[in-house]
């Protein structure tokens, strides 16, 4: 009987078994409390000897129990300490390194290019009023650029994406309430309704304005030259192509070259070899009024660069959309160079 006990002790998994075991066997309800009992209704001589007997059984099967509880205690333990175990030899996790958006790359450096220049920085909202976004630029209301194709509406009337930078000039002139110079370039996103490998619907332009006493187209172009050299290097070839903008009066858009020769040969993106980057002119007499300025007594000149088109320049890439799919693996070619 007694090893049979013994036996089922020593098979028990877990304490919580042992528990049961030992409510079994030795508990106040147990086994051993029950053969006490019944102690009673034997003859004094074998009650003697079977009380003896039973005392022995009882503290061989505490002993048991207590070498068994810790020996499951101690297994525990050493589970535990393999679970917790470090492998100090393991190689570490290399982490992820971030980078700039190359689109974020380029607008910091032609920004940077503008401040050395000695232009301030402005910004404007994007949800802009027709105002500001068409009528103070003397884009009147029957003007194909406020057309549904072009612009995006917003739901409360006279507001709209604005689909240039252009009115953060008028702005500007405002703060600046007549002193001179005005002199800002203003970076940010506007929105037109275009979708293809060269226009995607939400783009991102700098603007660019100087207003002060004797400004002229001459001034426009070495502004511009200086620029095209800092953002794509000296052996920069541009052109300037007269064009029309309600605003500016000249007109021109300046076209860089698209021959890239340099370590690794020369790389040709377009077929005519050019890439038009910016609108720009002389800032119209309307739009200086507009601003709160006397066009007898100042001018002034302002571009609008597209970031979209620089970045394609400067990475040669020929599809915009990829840019704005934020597919890592096309952005991450992008770390170096540029
Ligand atoms: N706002 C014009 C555009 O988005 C560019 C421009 C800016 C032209 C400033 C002239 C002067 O196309």
């Amino acid at each position: 009987e007694l090893a049979r006990i013994l036996d089922e002790i020593e098979h028990v998994h877990d304490l919580r078994q042992l528990d049961a075991v030992r409510h079994q066997w030795v508990g106040r309800k147990g086994w051993l409390t029950e053969q006490m009992k019944a102690l009673s209704q034997l003859p004094p001589e074998e009650r003697r000897q079977r009380g003896q007997m039973l005392n022995q059984w009882r503290a061989a099967i505490v002993e048991k129990l207590e070498t068994k509880e810790a020996w499951l205690n101690e297994q525990a333990e050493r589970e535990r300490l393999v679970e917790e175990t470090l492998d100090m030899s393991w190689p570490g996790r290399v982490p992820e390194v971030g980078l700039l958006h190359p689109m974020t790359r380029v607008r910091r450096r032609i920004e940077d290019v503008l401040m050395r220049m000695g232009f301030s920085l402005a910004y404007g909202p994007q949800v802009e009023t027709e105002w500001y976004n068409f009528e103070a630029l003397n884009i009147l209301p029957d003007h194909p650029a406020r057309d549904m194709q072009d612009s995006f509406f917003v739901d409360i009337p006279h507001l709209v994406l604005r689909t240039h930078t252009s009115p953060v000039q008028i702005r500007s002139m405002q703060a600046h309430q007549g002193r001179l110079p005005v002199k800002i370039a203003a970076p940010g996103f506007t929105y037109r309704r275009d979708d293809d490998a060269t226009h995607v619907p939400m783009f991102q332009q700098v603007e660019g304005l100087l207003i002060d006493r004797g400004i002229g187209l001459a001034d426009l172009k070495g502004t511009l030259n200086l620029l095209a050299g800092a953002l794509f290097g000296e052996s920069i070839g541009t052109r300037f192509r007269s064009s029309y903008f309600p605003f500016t009066e000249p007109s021109v858009e300046m076209d860089v070259t698209c021959a890239v020769c340099g370590g690794e040969g020369c790389r040709v993106c377009k077929e005519t070899g050019w890439v038009e980057i910016l609108g720009a002119g002389v800032v119209h007499p309307q739009v200086l009024k507009n601003g709160g300025y006397d066009p007898a007594h100042v001018s002034g000149f302002a571009f609008g660069l597209g970031i979209e088109r620089v970045t394609m320049r400067i990475f040669g890439v020929d599809d915009l959309r990829l840019l704005y799919q934020n597919d890592l693996r096309y952005l991450a070619q992008f770390v170096s160079g540029g």
